[in-house]
C-alpha cells in the first residue's frame, strides 16, 4: 500500500466560518482513486467530509471536484497520477468553480447547471405528422449528435469556463453542448427558433470567447466549445440570423478582415463589425472605445498612420485559403468523437468522408437544408 496526503478544502457556509484546508493521510493503491481516497479519510478520520458521489465508474457524473486546480471527476482519476502533478506531493482536491458551495467538496448545481440546462429547452420538438413508426434518422445525423449525448452532466465545464467568470448569467458551455444536442437532431422542427433565441439572448452563444477551457475539462470529450461553434455557424450561415448583439457581423468582419490583411487589423475590426467607420451604429461604439483609442496611441501601441492605412495585404497562401473555402459548394463539418478508424474497417457510410489523423468526417446536420430535416426522414 502506497501512501498519499489529500489536501481537502472545508466549508460550510451556515457556520458563518471561512474556508480552510486540511490535511489527510490514506493508504491505498496508487491505481485507486481520489474518490476512493476521500471515502477512506471520511470513514477513517473525519465524518463530516462532505463529498457527492453515486456510480464510482465515471458514469453518474456527481463526484466532480477540482484537482490540483483542474477539474476531473473524483472517481475517474488515479492517486498515483494525481500524485504526479500535485505540488510537494499532496493532492489537494476542492469543489468545483463557479457554483455556490453547499458543504465542502459539494456544490449546488441546481442554483447554476440545472437551471440553466432547463433554459435551452433539453427535449425534441418536432412538427409535422408523427411517423406510423418510429422516426428514421440518418446514421451521420447521429453520429454528429452522440457527441454531446455523451455528456453526463458534471459541470466540469462549467467550473472552468472564463465567460462564466465575467458574466455568471451566460448560459455556459454545458447547457449549450445541450442545445446543440436538439439543434443538430434533423427529428426537430424547431431549430430556427432555438437559434434564434440563443443569438438573441446577451447571455447565448455570442458569449464564448473560444479559451477552450471546457474542451479540455471534460472527461468525456463532449467538446463544449466546439457545440457552440457549431451553433454559431449554422445560426450564420444557414439561417443568416442576425443578432442584436452584433455576433453575427462581428463574426462576419473577422473573416473579412483576415481576408483583405492576412492578419487582423484591430482598427478595422471594431467599425466593420458595425458596418462602416462611417455607419450610424459605429459611432457610438466609436465613441465608446475612445478612451482605449487614446491609451493605445499615447503608449505607442497604435499609430494614426497604421489605424487608417492598411500596412498588410493577405499573402497568397491566405487568399488561396480562402478561395478552396468559398469554392465549396456544401459545408462539412468535422466530429472529431468518432476517432481511430482501424485499418481494416469497413468503408464509412455514404455521406461519412474520412477526415485528417484517421478521424471521421461527417455531414453534420448543420449541412441539412430545412426540408432535408424532415422528422420523416
Ligand atoms: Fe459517478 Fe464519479 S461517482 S461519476
Amino acid at each position: 500500500m502506497a501512501d498519499y496526503t489529500l489536501r481537502i478544502r472545508r466549508y460550510s457556509p451556515e457556520t458563518g466560518a471561512a474556508p480552510y484546508w486540511e490535511n489527510f493521510d490514506v493508504d491505498l493503491d496508487g491505481h485507486r482513486s481520489v474518490l476512493d481516497g476521500i471515502l477512506q479519510a471520511k470513514d477513517r478520520t473525519d465524518g463530516s467530509i462532505g463529498i457527492r458521489c453515486s456510480c464510482r465508474a465515471a458514469i453518474c457524473g456527481s463526484c466532480g471536484v477540482r484537482i490540483n486546480g483542474r477539474p476531473n471527476l473524483a472517481c475517474h482519476t488515479h492517486l498515483d497520477k494525481a500524485a504526479e502533478t500535485a505540488t510537494d506531493g499532496i493532492i489537494t482536491v476542492e469543489p468545483m468553480g463557479n457554483m455556490p458551495v453547499v458543504k465542502d467538496l459539494i456544490v449546488d448545481m441546481d442554483a447554476v447547471h440545472w437551471k440553466k440546462i432547463q433554459r435551452v429547452t433539453p427535449w425534441l420538438i418536432p412538427d409535422g405528422e408523427q411517423p406510423e413508426r418510429e422516426y428514421i434518422v440518418p446514421p451521420e445525423s447521429m453520429i454528429d449528435v452522440t457527441q454531446t449525448m455523451a455528456c453526463i452532466q458534471c459541470g466540469a465545464c462549467v467550473s472552468d469556463c472564463l465567460s462564466m467568470e465575467v458574466d455568471p448569467l451566460f448560459i455556459g458551455p454545458a447547457a449549450l453542448a445541450k442545445a446543440y444536442r436538439f439543434v443538430g437532431d434533423p427529428r426537430d422542427g424547431q431549430q430556427y427558433e432555438r437559434l434564434r433565441n440563443l443569438a438573441e439572448d446577451p447571455h447565448g452563444i455570442y458569449d464564448c470567447t473560444h479559451c477552450f477551457n471546457c474542451i479540455e475539462a471534460c472527461p468525456k470529450g463532449v467538446a463544449p466549445m466546439s457545440q457552440i461553434m457549431r451553433l454559431r455557424r449554422i445560426a450564420n450561415s444557414d439561417h443568416d440570423i442576425e443578432d442584436r448583439n452584433n455576433g453575427h457581423r462581428h463574426e462576419r468582419a473577422f473573416v473579412k478582415n483576415i481576408e483583405r490583411n492576412g492578419l487582423l487589423h484591430e482598427a478595422d475590426l471594431l467599425p466593420d463589425s458595425y458596418g462602416g467607420k462611417f455607419h450610424p451604429r459605429a459611432v457610438p461604439e466609436l465613441a465608446r472605445g475612445l478612451p482605449a483609442i487614446l491609451k493605445a496611441l499615447q503608449r505607442r501601441k497604435v499609430t494614426p498612420g497604421k489605424a487608417l492605412l492598411h500596412p498588410h495585404k493577405a499573402p497568397d497562401d491566405v487568399k488561396r485559403i480562402y478561395k478552396h473555402v468559398h469554392e465549396k459548394r456544401e459545408r462539412f463539418e468535422l466530429n472529431l468523437y468518432v476517432v481511430g478508424k482501424e485499418e481494416d474497417e469497413a468503408e464509412p457510410p455514404q455521406g461519412v468522408a474520412v477526415g485528417h489523423e484517421g478521424t471521421e468526417a461527417s455531414a453534420s446536420s448543420a449541412g441539412h437544408t430545412p426540408a432535408e430535416r424532415s422528422p420523416n426522414r
